[in-house]
């Protein structure tokens, strides 16, 4: 006997056709408990102070090949190359120590460089290549190891900072006598280029998006003296600006190199300026610990120590300890496989349908590599476009979409058409996925349950949304068609942006595609590479896309602006039209009324409570449709020292900054032979030898 679906017996009963059946709509509830998986390695929590200060050692040390650049009259001795009072980290909070010199870190990468310019939006491939060669005011990546009461960003190129008694205003005083990797000073004119030049100007957003707007509406930037400088706000102790200040927001760039070839200053155009580094370009000057030394397309960049880098352990060896660092131009699945392998050094082990195979070998007693997993706070959602007023200038078709994206009902329809159980099982068997509502991740410290909106699977509830939000199939294939005047009465059609560089992203947007045909609604997917994908997105050409979320939705005290369109470039998914104008939706406007009373507030209490309803608005209304979260687990080479415990491969940050790789090395001993460019220092056309 064939089994009746619930939904067709009553139907068959009555004598009516099923989709005559609209009343069955399924009630959302508390989301549904997540399988047991615990974390391997508690971090060592300590106080920000307990991990550096700033202050002068008697002598400072250098690897011997560097000396001898100093011998040949090619590079000022060391203690001239140190800032006065440089970052002194402490041997006591090291895992193992002081370090060993030499050594080489080999990344595997999926994403390939634009070129060097950060500041004009351009990519550099990721994989943690940016973060090694960029510095921020602030740090937060190794804030996952810091004490609750002590939590605050880390003070970096700010090395601190006084609010005013009204808190209308900031005073930040920058590490003085620091140098870029090309020996010119770091200083405020570095900062004035980057705020004027680059976040005040409309016609450039740097790679991570900084706007006027990620440091508080109306808020301004006066420079004091060189090493000085205030922000001026119009609310009182914005102390989100702190968290701002960390990567990717405020991490100026070398203005020196900059100004001159910026439209403000030259003949350029804005492209001319945001092409002007091209990849091929060496020895891009950087306040990070690595200099590109040498590229080849889709084959390996070379990095090389910073012979100016300001950091030093407390024996006064300048930092880092590793000479080198590739980054293999590769995928993002031959990152795990390579890492495991013992061929590549490091992988944040993020795409599910690796982690069986990994495990596997990481079990094993040769086992090249170590792998430990964290918490659950690898998530997708499906990101409807709420512009209804010219984000992303629409033609007709994605128009009409946007429409019913801003429709409650069909909002329901799409969630409810979501099979997570399956979802998470497409991707890996186990207890690693849970079925996730969308909104700040189950297990982070802001999220509330209570206060979590979950709509379960039903095909019928969300077939019965559907209708309720004015589609029917009106000519019986299945598909529920557009109604009548609208796009000639055809069947909806919608597209899922998604990044092709990820299988993961590849088979959850595949996987979203069937169970929205399976409800009814025409959907395809519209997969680009990395660097497209990210446009689009920026650019608001899409219907709905399938991300891999950010920080703001574990931390909610990084990136918090991300989390509600509180300004006309904030939100992932509902930006300004060209004319700079935003059509919230009137739970939007709470959404973003909730976020600013955050930002202003600091009361713990109240910045919890407000989070809850936050999450209530988000959950509720779909701001997202939540559709899986998992735990990620960090593979690096034995051969590696200095990984702190507990090394989430995100959270504030990406593993790449929270393991503070400056204070990674490898034991002499243990230096295998992989070095490419030794005793080379970066040059303007790449590795440079003494003499
Ligand atoms: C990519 C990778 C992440 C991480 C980041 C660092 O997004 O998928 O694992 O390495 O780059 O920016
Ligand atoms: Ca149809």
């Amino acid at each position: 006997m064939k089994i009746l679906s619930r939904a067709a017996l009553p139907a068959l009963m009555l004598g009516v056709s099923a989709t005559a059946l609209t009343a069955q709509m399924v009630e959302p509830t508390t989301p549904p408990p997540a399988p047991e998986f615990s974390a391997q390695g508690e971090p060592v929590f300590v106080n920000r102070s307990d991990m550096f200060e700033y202050r002068a050692l008697e002598s400072y040390n250098e690897p011997e090949f560097v000396s001898a650049f100093v011998e040949a009259g090619m590079l000022p001795p060391v203690a001239e190359r140190l800032p006065a009072e440089p970052m002194v980290y402490k041997a006591g909070n090291m895992p193992d120590g002081i370090g060993d010199y030499g050594g080489t870190l080999r990344h595997v990468i999926g994403g390939r460089p634009e070129g060097w310019n950060y500041w004009g939006g351009q990519s550099q491939g990721w994989g943690g290549i940016d973060i090694g060669m960029t510095e921020c005011l602030t740090r937060t990546g190794p804030l996952f190891t810091i004490n609750p009461e002590d939590l605050e960003p880390m003070p970096n190129l700010a090395k601190s900072w006084e609010w005013s008694d009204d808190g209308m205003m900031l005073t930040v005083n920058l590490i003085e006598g620091a140098h870029w990797s090309d020996g010119d000073p770091f200083d405020t004119e570095d900062i004035d280029f980057y705020w004027n030049d680059i976040v005040m100007n409309g016609e450039v957003t740097p790679l991570n998006g900084a706007t006027q707007t990620t440091y508080g509406e109306g808020t301004t930037l006066e420079i004091v003296d060189d090493y000085t400088f205030t922000m001026t706000f119009t609310t009182a102790f914005p102390e989100s600006v702190l968290y701002n200040f960390a990567y990717g927001n405020f991490c100026p760039g070398p203005s020196h190199v900059l100004k001159p070839v910026h439209p403000s200053y030259s003949d350029n155009t804005m492209e001319q300026f945001i092409n002007a580094f091209p990849p091929e370009d060496m020895g891009f000057p950087v306040m990070g610990a690595w200099v590109p030394v040498e590229y080849r397309a889709d084959d390996i960049i070379v990095l090389r120590r910073n012979p100016y880098y300001w950091k030093v352990d407390e024996e006064g060896n300048q930092l880092p300890y590793l000479d080198e660092v590739h980054y293999r131009l590769s995928t993002w699945a031959d990152r795990d496989v390579q890492a495991v392998a013992g061929t590549g050094d490091f992988s944040n082990l993020e795409q599910p349908e690796n982690y069986v195979e990994s495990l596997r070998r990481s079990a094993e007693d040769d086992a090249p590599a170590r792998l430990a997993f964290g918490p659950r706070t690898i998530g997708y959602t499906l990101y409807p476009n709420l512009s209804g007023n010219g984000w992303g200038e629409p033609d007709e078709r994605a128009q009409a979409v946007r429409e019913l994206n801003r429709n409650a009902d069909f909002r329901k329809g799409i969630t409810q058409a979501m099979d997570r159980v399956r979802l998470g099982e497409s991707l890996v068997k186990g207890p690693f996925t849970v079925q996730y509502p969308g909104g700040l991740y189950a297990g982070t410290s802001y999220y509330d349950e209570a206060s979590t909106v979950f709509y379960p699977y039903s095909l019928e509830s969300a077939r019965a949304h559907f209708e309720a939000a004015g589609l029917a199939d009106t000519d019986g294939d299945g598909f529920y068609n557009w109604p009548e005047g609208m796009m000639d009465g055809g069947n909806v059609q919608i597209t899922i942006l998604a990044n092709t560089d990820y299988q993961t992203d590849r088979n959850l947007a595949e996987g979203v595609v069937a169970m929205l045909e399976e409800a009814g609604i025409q959907a395809a997917l519209n997969l680009l590479t990395g660097n497209d994908r990210d446009a689009a997105q920026n650019s608001g050409r899409y219907d709905w896309m399938v991300l891999r979320n950010g920080t703001s939705l574990i931390t909610v005290v990084q990136n918090t602006t991300e989390l509600a369109p509180v300004g006309a470039q904030t939100s992932l998914n509902h930006r300004a039209n060209a004319d700079g104008e935003l059509d919230l939706l009137p739970w939007e406007q709470e959404m973003v009324d909730v976020v600013n009373a955050f930002i202003g507030s600091r009361d713990a209490a109240e910045r919890s409570e407000l989070m809850s309803q936050y999450q209530r608005l988000y959950t509720e209304n779909l701001y997202g449709v939540g559709l899986t979260a998992y735990p990620g687990a960090l593979i690096i080479n034995k051969r590696f020292a200095n990984i702190p415990a507990g090394a989430p491969i995100f959270m504030y940050n990406w593993a790449e900054d929270n393991i503070i790789r400056e204070r990674v090395y490898v034991p002499a001993d243990a230096q295998a032979d992989h070095e490419l460019h030794p005793n080379t220092l970066p040059g303007d056309d790449g590795p440079v030898t003494a003499g």
